[in-house]
């Protein structure tokens, strides 16, 4: 019996008070559905049963946005994915109704598959879960329904039992008192058997408080005609929290954070204080590193063994290797910092730059598409960009790359600075680009650089000074 899997996200998501369709909200860099894919990605990868499980993905609302956004995932658009659309959202039955009377829903029901309905809002749902439902069912099965006893149940769908059965499932606001009373909730996660679900759907009525198709009136429809239906009791409520608004998406992504960095945490990696970082899902961190208070660690970072990341800095796509140090408040993005480097604090790493083995990066220095060398030093107040800067090379204080000049040549508007081995640059100085500056030279302070330096030479680009004794003297006096 083949499975496949059915995610609801058509909704808009009144509740969100947001134009952006609910199911691309983001929690942890990713929206809600990509953690939904993520987590169908890996059940199903490990199941040797079909790792290329059919997912239908009921798109309405924003669907074309919904679509790209998936389909441009560079691990996710690869799976088997199908978009099926609900033209007007009438409820979640209508929604699984719609996916089952396109040429997706019908190849299902003819191979008689089983098929795991996910909703799109469920962020936190673990990888085990997902495997437990796509379990093959019973035989003569109907259907399994995943519940959770919930401590405040409020706004989720109660169960109601017959002795140990599913009788039915009611909706808050169809609830009567007593049955608000219920704490075990369905948590919109089902497999059904596909003939039995298509059979199904047709009966489905909107007289209810909402005027819906509501998809747990299945469990009824199932009940009454005494159809065998399996019950799968999750214990954790937290894996089953819906976001429906953006104070539920909040504390999804606290939850999920939390879980992130607990998993570092036991691969020997030091948070000083947890609870003030954020690590996002695709973020990899070596042993023995030490993370301080409020560490942004965003996208496909990548943290070597050993290194030492300071306060409040922000990282995003970054690869930093072993023993390097960030110094607080540094921000740093799409470069590369090599083994033990310094870097910060308040530096700022713009995408495409490369920061060389035991090189210094102090603070109020700014790198874009700047490639510094191993040992080399610019220790304070920098500006460099489009630059090639050699080993052991030692900028002094307030040096800057003068990479624009207005006028665009050859299509680009910047131009490059090279500062070959061994160079020793004087505080204040500029260079006006493009420049070469040759291995070994040394450029007196203060100077603007407007044409290469060779070898070994020396570069003074500076106004003489003069001295005229007495004449400040006579300038206050004039004052006076
Ligand atoms: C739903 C369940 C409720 C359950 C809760 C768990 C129903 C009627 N209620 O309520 O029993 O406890 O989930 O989180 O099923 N959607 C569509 N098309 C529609 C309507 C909704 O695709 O026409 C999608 C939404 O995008 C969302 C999902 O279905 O991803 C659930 O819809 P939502 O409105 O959030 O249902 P809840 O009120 O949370
Ligand atoms: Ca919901």
């Amino acid at each position: 019996m083949p499975h496949a899997i059915l995610i609801l996200a058509a909704g808009l998501g009144k509740r969100m008070r947001s134009p952006l369709p609910k199911v691309l909200h983001e929690v942890s860099g990713e929206p809600m559905l990509s953690h939904i894919l993520h987590c169908v990605k890996s059940a199903t990868l490990s199941s040797s049963e079909k790792p290329d499980s059919p997912i239908g993905i009921i798109v309405g609302h924003g669907r074309e946005l919904v679509e790209e956004k998936v389909r441009a995932h560079p691990e996710l658009g690869k799976l088997n994915l199908s978009f099926l659309v609900q033209s007007e959202q009438k409820g979640t039955g209508h929604a699984v109704r719609s996916a089952m009377d396109t040429d997706w829903g019908r190849a299902r029901a003819e191979e008689n598959a089983r098929i795991l309905v996910l909703p799109g809002d469920l962020p936190l749902l673990p990888e085990t879960l997902v495997s437990a439902m796509l379990a093959p069912l019973a035989k003569g099965s109907a259907l399994r329904l995943l519940t959770c006893e919930l401590p405040d149940p409020f706004g989720y769908g109660r169960v109601v039992r017959k002795g140990k059965f599913p009788a039915r499932i009611v909706e808050e606001k169809d609830a009567s008192p007593a049955q608000r009373k219920i704490r075990e909730v369905a948590a919109s996660i089902y497999t059904f058997d596909a003939r039995f679900l298509a059979a199904a759907l047709p009966k489905l009525s909107t007289k209810n408080a909402q005027g819906e198709y509501y998809l747990t009136d299945v469990v009824g429809l199932g009940a009454k005609a005494k159809k065998k239906m399996e019950i799968l009791e999750w214990a954790n409520p937290e894996d089953v929290r819906g976001v429906n608004d953006l104070w539920e998406l909040a504390q999804a992504e606290n939850l999920l954070n939390a879980r992130i960095i607990r998993a570092w945490a036991r691969e020997g990696v030091r948070f000083i204080a947890p609870e003030t970082s954020l690590v996002e899902r695709g973020v990899r961190i070596g042993a023995g590193v030490r993370i301080h208070r409020g560490v942004v660690l965003r996208g496909t970072t990548t943290i070597g063994d050993g290194s030492e990341i300071g306060s409040n800095a922000v990282l995003r796509n970054m690869t930093v290797g072993a023993k390097v140090s960030i110094r607080a408040g540094t921000y740093a993005e799409e470069s590369e910092i090599q083994d033990e480097a310094n870097v910060g604090p308040y530096a700022h790493l713009r995408p495409g730059s490369v920061v060389g083995r035991k090189a210094k990066i102090g603070n109020f220095v700014e790198l874009k598409k700047a490639r510094v060398g191993e040992g080399t030093s610019v220790a304070h107040l920098s500006y460099l960009g489009d630059a090639e800067v050699g080993d052991r090379v030692n900028i002094g204080c307030g040096f800057i790359t003068c990479n624009f000049d207005g006028r665009v040549v050859d299509g680009s508007r910047k131009h490059k600075t090279v500062i070959e081995d061994d160079v020793f640059m004087g505080s204040d100085c500029q260079a006006i680009a493009p420049i070469r500056i040759g291995r070994g030279a040394y450029v007196a302070s203060g100077s603007t650089l407007a044409e290469d330096v060779e070898a070994d030479s020396l570069a003074i680009a500076r106004a003489r000074q003069v001295n005229k004794p007495g004449y400040a003297r006579k300038l206050r006096e004039k004052k006076d």
